[in-house]
């Protein structure tokens, strides 16, 4: 079934849980998509787990719709929303609609994904009008990490709390028709789930959400920089690849690889002619 943005709304109406994870090229897309995710997120993760940033505050709109592209030849029947890099919606409502259609019309995307509440009601608002479904964010927001001071759990503080909960509010009234909660406690994300009509697709905020995303070099254990608290592991991919790639090595060293049957074979007479 093919999944879009009035089917993920659908699925909270019925009490169905929604999986995503992230992707950023073809063939991993490809086996996400087979394996029956409801949405694939090219998130700007990309710039930490593919690229080898810091954070991901050095994104582009460029890197975005190049691996946007790749995802998209790859994915079926999941719903495939591209984040929105830094400074590509908060400088301007026209660059946040012009940059949305971008991600939909060259990068093959179904719906957009951008960070904050109160502070992009304009651009949520403007995006939705263009006719392009809008993903919220909201809670720790990558993008504001020199605001945050790190990459620090937010909403402990009842202000920050209520904050979140009006931003919630608000991206609903803007007319998104999903929003990430990341990094907050699990009741904040909870009364948030049931303050709004929308799914609410978790990230480090616990159960109550009606989602929940992963970035998927983290569950399968192939990102080694850091590992949140909020990881389950579910393969250890990085694991078996070290292992297949030691093993190649040994292989080319020992002459063992490659053999008869990854080779090639030419007829007799030609071969003869060749001497
Ligand atoms: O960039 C990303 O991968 C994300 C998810 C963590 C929600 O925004």
């Amino acid at each position: 079934m093919k999944n879009t943005s009035s089917t993920f709304v659908s699925s909270k109406q019925k009490g169905e849980k929604l999986a995503l994870l992230t992707a950023y090229d073809y063939s991993t897309a490809k086996i996400i998509d087979n394996s029956g995710i409801d949405g694939i997120l090219v998130g700007d993760s990309l710039g930490m787990v593919c690229l080898g940033y810091k954070d991901t505050l050095s994104v582009t709109m460029e890197d975005m719709l190049h691996h946007t592209k790749a995802v998209a030849r790859g994915t079926e029947n999941a719903l495939l929303i591209s984040d929105m890099p830094f400074m590509s919606y908060q400088t301007s409502v026209y660059d946040a609609v012009k940059n949305a259609g971008r991600l939909i019309q060259e990068g093959g995307a179904e719906a957009v994904k951008l960070e904050g509440g109160t502070l992009v009601y304009d651009q949520i608002k403007a995006i939705v009008k263009a006719q392009i479904p809008v993903m919220g964010h909201i809670g720790l927001t990558p993008q504001s990490v020199n605001i945050f001071g790190g990459f620090k759990v937010q909403g402990k503080e009842d202000s920050k709390a209520k904050q979140i909960i009006e931003d919630a509010k608000i991206i609903e009234a803007a007319g998104a028709f999903s929003i990430v909660l990341e990094g907050i406690p699990a009741k904040l994300a909870e009364i948030i789930t049931n303050s709004v009509s929308i799914p609410t697709i978790g990230i480090g905020a616990g159960k109550y959400c009606d989602g929940q995303i992963l970035v998927y070099q983290d569950m399968i254990n192939m990102f080694s920089d850091f590992k949140p608290k909020f990881v389950k592991t579910y393969a250890n991919v990085g694991e078996s690849m070290t292992d297949a790639f030691k093993n190649y090595i040994q292989d080319v060293k020992k002459c063992v690889f490659p053999s008869e049957e990854h080779s090639f074979k030419i007829n007799d007479n030609v071969l003869s002619k060749l001497y």
